[in-house]
């Protein structure tokens, strides 16, 4: 028996123990599910008193059943419905044939299944083994509309996160249109929050933007069909006295690549809603009699350690339960991208030269982004195209791989596989293969149109031009997408399903990512979208790192990074030394500071280095054989925020080693001047008994002293970072 889910059958209660919290759901008077707590772990015990729904007028009313009127939209639901007196942003919409959207769902069942469920279809995390999680699956119907929705609801032994999807079944004869059909809702029971978001734009994403809650609907969205530069699938609900490191904060993101919405409404009764899934502006679903729906899934942590506290949860849930492959737990090659080192300017003996001078600085993988296929010199032809630009490849992949790793590298090649340019022998020969609106003029994105990839045909035809490049000698892909979405139909659906397009979509690629990820397992798959616009935890399902932004400028990846970090893990997050003047901004910082920027990430190079200086080469040979020998520590050590380079002026950050006996401090200035305020450094994470040295310096500590008293930071060299590394004795 289940002794992380636990249940009370005969008064209808479920208590969820996951990690050091627990989510209690009761079943009311009225057969509702309702969401009784979701917080800091608690005792088993008699928690009936919870069902507290706050004193409201008959003008909410709508039921007078128990003697005394209650209504839904004073109530903390697991799945709200539309359609009720519930008025609040609701779960799941429904269009019935009669034309009603009347639905009312009642308690029906339960089931706990050992481990983790997954989502047909759909990216979810997963237990290595059955015993790290179980799951509840709650049965809500309406039997007058033969509609069924089970809610699943997975909970770890080590981890304090409540991983939830729904699933929606039609059980009638007729098929019914879904307006809406969300993944979760949080109801909790007060507005006392500060909401962190992001927000973003290209080459300037996921800055962290807070604001505290004010009645109505606020919140985050996106309608282009990536999960967007502009706003990240997180949401974040801090109490007030909540920090980096203490306090209560609860962090909810989607696990979903496409158009999705976020929203916290406050209610009059001064509780909050947080309601998250796909963008119902963007979805319309015929479900069909006797079929399900599954939504996407929804990541839910609750941390009483603050903000790290979370971060460090959704760190260890995406890394060790949402990527997949060989490389989750491993340091990645340390990898060379030719982009900003030579654009579309390149030909073989160009490619064989950087892999040459890049063998020599250690350098292990060696990645030719965009412009080796096709016609392509430039971003306006031959996406689609996917076989070697002869001019620039006379042997083609196989005859460059070859050559590649003859020099010892691995090789890794671009590709932007959704997309067609209007100049291909693609467009050409199926220009009905693009994703449109039928009859109707189609939008130019970076000149080009987007693929119809909810078609079968259409993902099949990439799936061969990708095996077959992989089979001619490629160990890694960066999957490129460079444009929103904007007339979206296909020409294979008959109207009434053009509302499933967008969803489709992003269904047929992920069950593409599925098929090579299957067919390919050695390959690393590495996610972008005009640098970090579908960074995701759906995408790190299928592809372990994505590029974090197409600035590489150190000092403004600081606040990119450090937005990125409240999320998703670092060892998923690319992080790239180029060259000065920095190609986005123009800036010139040192090259060490480059470097400690780019340890943070998956760690590579963004530049030519045949046009290094000899300086550059030697220092780039030092930091290729340090970041290594860090290896561990990054990708599965914990990573502490430790300053936001926004609100303090300087960013400040430590990776702890997985046995906790090594720390690797660094302190990044963004504004320094000789004289003015000096950090001092409070190291978190440390055992306040032990004592720490720092060798480079010759100083010794107690792990209290650095953790309350702190360190005054030194001043930089460079004037820019400085790195203590602490070792316990
Ligand atoms: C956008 C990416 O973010 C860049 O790194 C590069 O791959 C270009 N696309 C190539 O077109």
């Amino acid at each position: 028996m289940s002794n992380l889910i636990k249940i009370d059958e005969e008064n209808r209660r479920f208590k969820l123990d996951s990690g050091d919290t627990s989510y209690l759901i009761m079943v009311n008077d009225q057969d509702m599910l309702y969401h009784a707590y979701f917080g800091r772990k608690l005792p088993d015990g008699d928690y009936s008193y919870l069902i507290d729904t706050p004193p409201h007028s008959s003008i909410e009313a709508i039921d007078d059943r128990n003697g005394f009127w209650i209504s839904d939209n004073a109530m903390r639901l697991e799945y709200p419905v539309f359609g009720r007196a519930d008025k609040k942003e609701t779960a799941l919409e429904i269009k019935f044939p009669d034309g009603s959207n009347v639905i009312t769902l009642a308690y029906k069942s339960y089931k706990v299944h050992e481990g983790t469920v997954g989502i047909k279809g759909l990216p979810a995390a997963y237990a290595n083994e059955k015993s790290e999680a179980e799951t509840l699956e709650l049965v809500v119907a309406d039997d007058s509309v033969s509609i069924e929705v089970h809610l699943f609801y997975t909970v770890w032994r080590d981890l304090s996160v409540i991983c939830r999807h729904a699933e929606i079944v039609n059980n009638g004869k007729n098929s019914v249109v879904l307006k809406r059909a969300l993944s979760a809702v949080l109801d909790l029971p007060e507005r006392d929050y500060i909401m962190t978001t992001n927000c973003g734009a290209w080459a300037s994403e996921r800055r962290i933007e807070r604001h505290e809650l004010f009645s109505g609907v606020q919140g985050l969205y996106s309608k282009r069909g990536n999960s967007s530069h502009i706003h990240n699938p997180f949401v974040v609900l801090q109490r007030k006295t909540a920090d980096e490191n203490q306090g209560d904060v609860y962090g909810a993101v989607l696990a979903y690549s496409g158009s999705y919405e976020m929203l916290a409404d406050v209610d009059a009764y001064g509780m909050t809603r947080l309601t998250m899934g796909i963008n119902h502006d963007c979805f319309e679903w015929v479900l069909e009699a006797g079929e399900t729906f599954a939504t996407p899934e929804a990541n839910l942590v609750f941390s009483h350690n603050g903000l790290n506290g979370m971060s460090q949860e959704f760190h260890k849930l995406y890394r060790d339960h949402m990527c997949r492959g060989k490389y989750k737990n491993e340091r990645r090659p340390v990898l060379l991208n030719t982009w900003e080192g030579c654009y579309f300017n390149f030909n073989e003996d160009t490619i064989v030269n950087i892999a040459k001078s890049a063998a020599d600085l250690g350098i292990e993988l060696l990645v030719v982004d965009d412009g080796w296929f096709g016609h392509r010199n430039g971003d306006n032809s031959s996406l689609g195209d996917w076989y070697p630009n002869e001019e620039k490849l006379p042997s083609g992949v196989k005859g460059l791989a070859e050559k590649v790793h003859a020099e010892g590298l691995k090789f890794g090649i671009w590709f932007e596989p959704e997309m067609i340019s209007r100049e291909s022998d693609l467009y050409r020969a199926h220009p009905e293969w693009t994703l449109c609106a039928k009859g109707r003029p189609i939008s130019q994105g970076r000149n080009q149109y987007l693929l119809d990839m909810s078609r079968k045909d259409v993902q099949d035809y990439l799936y061969d031009c990708i095996a077959k490049t992989i089979n001619d000698g490629v160990d890694y892909i960066k999957w490129d997408y460079n444009r929103n979405f904007a007339e979206v139909g296909s020409q294979l659906l008959p109207p009434e399903k053009q509302g499933e397009v967008s969803h489709r979509f992003i269904l047929g690629l992920y069950s593409l990512l599925e098929r090579l990820n299957k067919d390919f397992p050695d390959v690393l798959f590495e996610s972008c979208s005009g640098g970090g616009g579908r960074f995701d935890a759906g995408m790190l399902y299928y592809m372990p790192q994505t590029w974090a932004s197409d600035d590489t400028d150190a000092i403004k990846r600081l606040e990119i990074q450090y937005g990125t970090s409240i999320v998703y893990p670092l060892s998923c997050m690319s992080a790239h030394i180029s060259v000065c003047p920095n190609h986005q901004t123009g800036r010139t910082v040192s090259y060490k500071t480059r470097q400690d920027v780019a340890y943070t990430g998956s760690f590579g190079f963004e530049l030519d280095p045949t046009k290094m200086s000899e300086e550059e080469r030697n220092l780039s040979k030092a930091t290729i054989q340090e970041y290594i020998s860090y290896g561990d520590m990054f990708v599965n050590g914990t990573y502490y925020r430790i300053a936001n380079p926004k609100d303090d002026g300087y960013a400040a950050w430590m990776f702890l080693s997985t046995d906790e006996s090594e720390a690797r401090v660094t302190y990044a200035t963004i504004d320094h001047s000789i004289e003015g305020p000096v950090p001092r450094l409070r190291i978190p994470g440390l055992l306040p008994e032990a004592t720490y040295v720092d060798e480079e310096r010759g100083r010794t500590y107690t792990g209290a002293y650095l953790m309350y008293a702190g360190i005054l930071a030194d001043i930089p060299g460079d004037r820019g970072t400085v790195v203590y590394k602490l070792k316990r004795k």
